[in-house]
């Protein structure tokens, strides 16, 4: 379904709503900003107000723990010039689920408890007749549960991962690539200069978009993606191929997903972490066995949450407008338990229900996998 029909004041009028909620939750990603900016604006415009709610669903179930105000009135002087802007206005977390919120027992324990109808009562007391949550498949899913509590919730698709099914697209995903392959530029000349192998080990979780076309864009000679199982010996035979043809160095660009075909995938459990399991370290693994398989020095660079930082694309920046201002489109138009996705050149309503708990990985028979081979980079397997 498109979220196209245009809204007017008078057709808004028929939705009964006046006042609406906005949060962001889980990691941030660059255009977080984009999208409150976008919603308060065309909030304004159809006369409604927009709240909003500190710390992710924290705003409402534990105001005491905020960073600031935990909810609070935008007005359009809150929002001006903060579209180019990284990060969240109304800070983010990716911890305390309403689905599963940290709960303390009588003996210390602790036990995680469903406190979504919470949310919809703190919802109704402060009079907002409409959320809009801004978050990845964890948000999505706790804004489905929502819905089907009766709360009229729109959602918008966050994450430099990519990895939220049915968009083509989320905000935060170009910024992710584009410094990411900025950074990768600048390895290919000094491992150029000491005859190096340098691993640049980027984020993702488990989907190799921000691999893949980081390391397409930048020129790497292998990238390994959690979709496609590795072996080590693939990638130090591309880096003895190279050397035998008077290459000395190699960019090796790795999802922190991905993944051995023999041996696990380096991730830390939530037990250890104290929250969903945690990713990352797969560079220096990799960096430390091509080393002894080829006897060339190699480095590993980790980019992390450099991924996460710093201004949005100005794609992020227009992909989080649309999406903001399709939000608001949508619930005036009477639409509800819908995520905001980007289509063709479209914007398209998607039930809630058909994006929670699920997610998109990189298709391993698509035409970037393909072209990635056909540039003759190593993927690995
Ligand atoms: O989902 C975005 C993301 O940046 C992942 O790529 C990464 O695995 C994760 O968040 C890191 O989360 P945290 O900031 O909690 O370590």
């Amino acid at each position: 379904m498109t979220a196209h029909p245009a809204t007017t004041p008078a057709t808004a009028a028929a939705c009964r709503i006046a006042r609406i909620g906005i949060l962001t939750g889980g990691g941030d990603a660059p255009g977080l900003n984009a999208v409150i900016r976008s919603v308060v604006l065309a909030a304004g415009r159809l006369g409604w107000e927009c709240h909003g709610i500190r710390d992710g669903f924290n705003g409402l179930l534990a105001p005491e723990t905020c960073a600031g105000e935990p909810v609070r009135r935008l007005s359009e002087e809150d929002v001006h010039a903060i579209g180019h802007l990284g990060g969240t206005i109304l800070g983010s977390t990716n911890r305390g689920s309403p689905l599963r919120y940290p709960t303390s027992q009588p003996d210390g324990s602790l036990r995680e408890t469903d406190r979504t109808q919470e949310v919809v009562q703190r919802c109704r007391e402060r009079g907002l007749d409409a959320l809009v949550v801004v978050g990845g498949d964890g948000s999505m899913g706790i804004a489905e549960a929502l819905h089907r509590k009766g709360l009229k919730v729109v959602g918008v698709p966050k994450t430099i991962d990519n990895d939220l099914a049915h968009t083509f697209s989320t905000f935060g995903f170009d910024s992710a690539v584009g410094f990411a392959t900025e950074c990768i530029d600048r390895l290919h000349t000094t491992a150029y200069s000491q005859h190096r192998v340098m691993v640049v080990e980027v984020m993702g979780r488990y989907a190799g978009w921000i691999a893949l076309h980081a390391g397409i864009a930048g020129g790497a000679h292998a990238i390994l993606v959690p979709e496609i199982p590795y072996r080590v010996e693939a990638v130090a035979d591309a880096v003895r191929r190279r050397a035998a043809a008077g290459h000395h160095h190699a960019v090796v660009v790795v999802a922190e997903g991905a993944a051995p075909a023999a041996g696990a995938r380096r991730v830390k459990s939530a037990a250890e972490v104290g929250r969903a399991e945690r990713l990352g370290g797969i560079g220096a693994e990799i960096e430390a066995a091509l080393a002894e398989a080829t006897g060339k020095e190699c480095r590993t660079v980790v980019l992390g949450h450099l991924l996460r930082g710093g201004s949005p694309s100005a794609f992020d920046r227009v992909c989080a407008s649309r999406f903001g201002a399709a939000a608001v489109r949508a619930l005036a138009g009477g639409h509800a338990g819908v995520m905001v996705a980007l289509g063709w050149n479209t914007i398209e309503l998607v039930p809630l229900s058909d994006v929670a708990g699920r997610t998109k990985q990189v298709p391993v028979d698509g035409d970037t996998v393909a072209t990635a081979r056909e540039l003759g980079i190593c993927l690995g397997d």
